[in-house]
């Protein structure tokens, strides 16, 4: 389609166009679309629109799977494997998931988008991330149309990042992730207050984990449908042990995360104590209830996300010494 409003495709709810706009729902589909793109045309392939901020129209093609199914490819007494369409929507595939029992995207519940691109972000809440249940990845090379599996191990995943996000961005397009879950799930409660939230509970299930991490979202971030946003706009910092421990002289309550000698600083305490939390500027503010996410109030222009997006990452900076990173991708 030429032309194409991005509207819908977009949860920050930015009005703009590109050139020309694909849907494919079979690797067939999407190996004949590519064969009449321009080898000088830009292409950009997205999942549901939840990561990015249009900066203005894109003027090239953009591609959108819309490949369905959720088979089980594998099973044993323990586990599970079942390969997913990259189009579905993520969290249809993990209210599946939980109603088979099958544990291990429980606490992934309600993470907007779609399969494909959890595997592009390794998308991650809640103490679970994607990477820890994705056993491979099937992808379409854009510029030759042929097809190669991904391993786990080959796709780099770390904190939000893999090979599609750095070596080889914008060069493949997903069509099939492949899933290992667990018929005998270990429940991960110990982040946050998921615990909490599960106190009356006794013989607790996935359901109830779900549960308890829908509520616990709902509460916090914004509805892109009433509000628009990208979830977390910004990563949180991994900063050395020497920096973390110069931060937390002065600020000894700040939470933290420790990985392998690395410290993790939540960016949304940062935002907080820089005193941004639930301020406006122009009509792009900070999200009232979690000061990570930035919301358009309506009608906001990328340029005043991106002016917001500065100045707080500008006062960061100056109180902690510490850069962050917007995690959401400007197009
Ligand atoms: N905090 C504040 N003020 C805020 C926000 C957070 O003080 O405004 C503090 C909280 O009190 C808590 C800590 O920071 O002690 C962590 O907060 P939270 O559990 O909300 O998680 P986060 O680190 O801010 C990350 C993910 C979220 C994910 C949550 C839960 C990133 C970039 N974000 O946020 O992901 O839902 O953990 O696991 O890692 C998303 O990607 O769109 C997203 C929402």
């Amino acid at each position: 389609m030429n032309h194409y409003s991005l509207l819908k495709h977009n949860t920050f709810g930015m009005d703009v166009y590109a050139k020309r706009f694909f849907d494919y729902s079979s690797i067939e589909e999407l190996r004949s679309i590519l064969k009449t793109i321009p080898a000088d045309e830009a292409v950009l392939h997205i999942g549901g629109g939840s990561n990015l901020l249009f900066t203005h129209d894109y003027e090239g093609t953009i591609l959108h799977s819309a490949i369905k199914g959720i088979e089980v490819i594998d099973s044993t007494d323990k586990d599970v494997l079942v390969k997913v369409g990259s189009g579905e929507v993520w969290d249809d595939f993990v209210a599946y998931c939980v109603q088979q029992n099958w544990g291990g995207v429980e606490n992934l519940s309600l993470i907007p988008g779609e399969v494909g691109a959890s595997a592009v972000q390794n998308i991650g809440a809640y103490g679970a991330e994607a990477k820890d249940v994705i056993e491979t990845v099937e992808a379409i090379e854009l510029r030759s149309g042929s097809c190669r599996t991904f391993s786990n191990a080959e796709c780099n995943y770390a904190y939000r990042q893999s090979i599609f996000k750095k070596e080889l961005k914008g060069q493949y397009a997903i069509t099939h992730v492949t899933f290992r879950l667990s018929k005998t799930p270990t429940l991960q409660l110990d982040y946050g207050n998921i615990r909490a939230q599960l106190a009356d509970k006794t013989d607790v299930t996935i359901n109830d984990v779900r549960q308890a991490i829908i509520s616990i979202r709902e509460a916090k971030l914004p509805d892109p449908n009433v509000l628009g946003n990208a979830g977390s706009f910004f990563m949180n910092p991994i900063v050395s042990r020497d920096t973390f421990l110069s931060i937390q002289k002065d600020y000894p309550n700040m939470p933290f995360y420790e990985t392998n000698g690395e410290y993790k600083i939540p960016a949304g305490w940062m935002i907080e104590q820089c005193g941004w939390k639930g301020k406006a500027q122009g009509r792009a503010a900070v999200h009232d209830k979690q000061a990570l996410v930035l919301v358009n109030l309506g009608g906001a222009t990328s340029d005043e996300i991106i002016a917001l997006s500065d100045a707080i990452c500008h006062d960061v900076k100056e109180k902690f010494g510490v850069d962050i990173h917007p995690e959401v991708n400007f197009i």
